[in-house]
């Protein structure tokens, strides 16, 4: 048990116009802060007004950026209640992240109980809408203020929430993606498994040129040959060949083990639809493209939701997938994904999970 200390705003925000959101613009009115002290363990489990963090400027995380970040949605269904989709998920891969970056780690249970205090807390900002929702993103960051080169031993863990509508400015259309064939995003043994803001980082420069050709992403390939598919940083990528769904397999660790990734992969099973997970050179997925046995490409993600994929440009050539527009594989699994999220189609796997 946490045993929160609540300190709630007089002053409550005027609600953006929930049919203009765009993604993480907007932020609500409270925010959960609890502090980590070595000897002491994580203390001090608070809800305050949302704002302006006070830090120390030798903080180590604005030097050595120690931190690490989640993602997840609260989903409002059609009677009113307010839903979860697999925290535990996120939860899980939370502790391995906080493994790799040397933060301690935060006992799943209070780790849960926080994340449904601070949605029950600004429950009145859980979108209504089908296709919108109150976006979770809990992070820790390392405070120690000292600039020698060693994990802290003091943390910062929030969560602070935004109502969200489509990651994409296409919303549910295709996007068009950029293969990189220059930068890399993560290595083997690196931190590209881990959800931390360098990976992020690292990917701005390869994002930024691709968003001046005017491509929404970039398709990241693995760092030592530059030949394998990895993800594409805001989400994993999925292919439908010749009817068989591949996906790059997680096993060299430079993918993020993605939460909408493994449930796509349990629903297509569940379906009976044959899912690889392998190692898949470009150029394969090219040739497929070429020669017509590339049916569908979507990426995964709790932002991205799912997203389908309608151009991959490789160095100035145009690959059109699918006529640019969204596949049957895709288009059912956002259907049922979401109606699950929404509450709109039976959770026959258990994945939600009621706040309120
Ligand atoms: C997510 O899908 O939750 C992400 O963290 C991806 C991105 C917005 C960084």
């Amino acid at each position: 048990m946490l045993n929160i200390r609540y300190e709630l705003t007089r002053n409550k925000k005027t609600k953006p116009d929930y049919n203009s959101l765009g993604f993480g613009q907007y932020f609500t009115d409270h925010m959960f802060l609890m502090d980590y002290t070595e000897g002491k363990g994580w203390h001090d489990a608070r809800i305050v007004p949302y704002g302006p963090l006070s830090l120390d400027p030798a903080s180590a995380v604005f030097h050595y950026a120690q931190e690490m970040f989640e993602g997840l949605k609260a989903y409002k269904t059609a009677d009113g209640s307010i839903q979860l989709f697999r925290p535990d998920k996120n939860i899980e891969r939370m502790n391995r992240t906080n493994e790799r970056m040397c933060i301690p780690k935060i006992d799943p249970a209070d780790a849960l109980e926080a994340i449904r205090a601070i949605v029950e807390t600004d429950a009145d900002w859980v979108p209504d809408e089908e296709g919108k929702s109150l976006y979770i993103r809990p992070f820790i960051i390392a405070t120690d203020p000292k600039l020698g080169v060693h994990p802290s031993h003091t943390y910062l863990f929030a969560i602070i929430l935004s109502p969200v509508g489509a990651y994409y400015a296409s919303g549910i259309n295709p996007v068009k993606i950029y293969i990189e064939r220059e930068y890399v995003r993560a290595v083997r043994g690196g931190t590209g498994f881990a959800k931390v803001g360098g990976n992020y980082a690292a990917s701005l420069k390869g994002q930024e040129k691709a968003e001046s050709m005017g491509y929404a992403q970039v398709l990241w390939l693995d760092g030592v040959e530059h030949k394998y598919i990895d993800e594409v940083g805001a989400m994993n990528v999925f292919f439908v060949i010749d009817g068989e769904v591949i996906t790059p397999a997680l096993d060299e660790g430079s993918i993020l083990p993605g939460v909408t990734r493994a449930s796509a992969i349990e629903l297509l099973r569940s379906w009976g639809v044959k899912v690889t997970e392998r190692r898949l050179a470009v150029d394969e997925v090219l040739a497929a493209a070429e020669s017509g046995r590339l049916n569908e490409a979507f990426g995964t993600g709790t932002a991205a939701v799912i997203s389908p994929i309608g151009e991959l440009n490789d160095e100035g050539v145009k690959h059109i997938i699918n006529k640019g527009e969204i596949g049957p594989v895709a288009k059912r699994l956002y259907d049922t994904l979401t109606g699950i999220q929404w509450g709109s189609v039976r959770d026959d796997f258990g994945w939600t999970v009621k706040v309120k």
